[in-house]
């Protein structure tokens, strides 16, 4: 598959009060075309960040510092506003958590969908308005007509996601980026957002970048993963090949302490202690504080080398050594 998206080395901090402190590093990936990878980890370790580096949408005081992001060729970080502006929903777009921020309360939805038609493709209002229901009815609403006319508080929440995926999906965007889609939702309408994701990204062969804290997301939605801690990729692989066989301490502890293991007769498992703050990352591997496996002269100082064996990368010193236990699938 050739390489749609490719990330090298991103580098992301936040500035404040003449003291930078960073929050990604170096961080490098690929996404295909058509293809579903999960970014994963912990609150706060890095993804949104990531995330919104992608498309230049970081936060005032946040900065990329190294790296770069390429799309299709196109380096994203050094375009001007414009080009970004014209890439930016056309060719890559992004689903946030709470829909009802990306929604403006006063607009109704329909001319919502629309508005992105008219300016990213050109398309005349009446012709906008049409496609716009067409959407909302690919999406899973019920009578799209009718319900194009109203405002976004008259909707529930899945069905507010429904409506922002409709908008992120309007002009077949390459790549689509979903940061923590369901994690609003109550658990029956996450299962059904994931699989309009699914549907929508085959339907469309866009490749999906699925950021998620939670592991059963990537599990039923995802090819590939890539496990974030404190702000560094750790591991990365086929999702099989990595649930079966995680190869970082981190992985194994994130798949021992996700909440199916209980269904499989095994208590889940909490990972000790909480994810650094930026700015008191240990030396060495910032996951040793807390991992089962550390051992002092070969986790701390100097940073880990990323290890790669086909189509697994790990960030650990200990990985060849180690063998550790997996969730069979
Ligand atoms: N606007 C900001 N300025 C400075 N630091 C931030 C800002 N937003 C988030 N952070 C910090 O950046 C780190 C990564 O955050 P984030 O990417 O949101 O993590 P995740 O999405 O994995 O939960 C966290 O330590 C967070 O506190
Ligand atoms: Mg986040």
């Amino acid at each position: 598959m050739s390489t749609l998206l490719e990330v090298e080395g991103l580098s992301i901090a936040a500035r404040a009060g003449g003291v930078t402190v960073p929050l990604v590093r170096e961080v490098s990936f690929r996404l295909a075309a058509g293809e579903a990878a999960g970014l994963v980890g912990e609150s706060g370790s890095g993804k949104s960040m990531t995330a919104l580096a992608l498309l230049g949408l970081l936060p005032r005081g946040v900065t990329v510092t190294a790296g770069s992001v390429r799309l299709d060729g196109t380096d994203l970080l050094a375009a001007d506003a414009r080009t970004l502006a014209g890439i930016r929903g056309r060719r890559i777009a992004m689903v946030f958590q709470d829909p009802m921020a990306g929604l403006n309360p006063a607009i109704p939805v329909g001319e919502q969908v629309a508005e992105v038609l008219r300016r990213h493709l050109g398309l005349a209002r009446g012709p906008a308005a049409r496609r716009a229901v067409e959407l909302l009815g690919a999406v899973g609403i019920k009578e799209p007509a009718r319900r194009a006319a109203e405002y976004p508080h008259t909707f529930s929440g899945g069905m507010r996601q429904r409506v922002m995926i409709a908008m992120a999906v309007a002009c077949e965007p390459a790549v689509l980026i979903a940061d923590e889609p369901t994690t609003a939702l109550d658990v029956t309408v996450q299962a059904r957002i994931l699989d309009l994701l699914v549907r929508m990204q085959e339907e469309l062969g866009m490749a999906l970048l699925l950021v998620t804290h939670d592991l059963g997301v990537v599990a039923g939605t995802c090819h590939r993963l890539a496990v974030m801690y404190a702000g560094c990729l750790v591991e990365e692989g086929e999702v099989d090949a990595v649930f079966d066989a995680p190869r970082h301490p981190y992985t194994a502890a994130l798949l021992a302490a996700a909440p199916e293991n209980a269904m499989r007769g095994r208590p889940p498992e909490a990972i000790p202690g909480t994810v650094p703050a930026p700015g008191a990352l240990p030396s060495g591997c910032p996951f040793s504080p807390r991992c089962a496996h550390t051992r002092p002269e070969v986790c701390d100082g100097t940073p880990v080398e990323v290890q790669v064996t086909g189509s697994r990368r790990v960030r650990c010193a200990r990985s060849r050594e180690l063998t550790l236990a997996g969730v069979r699938r």
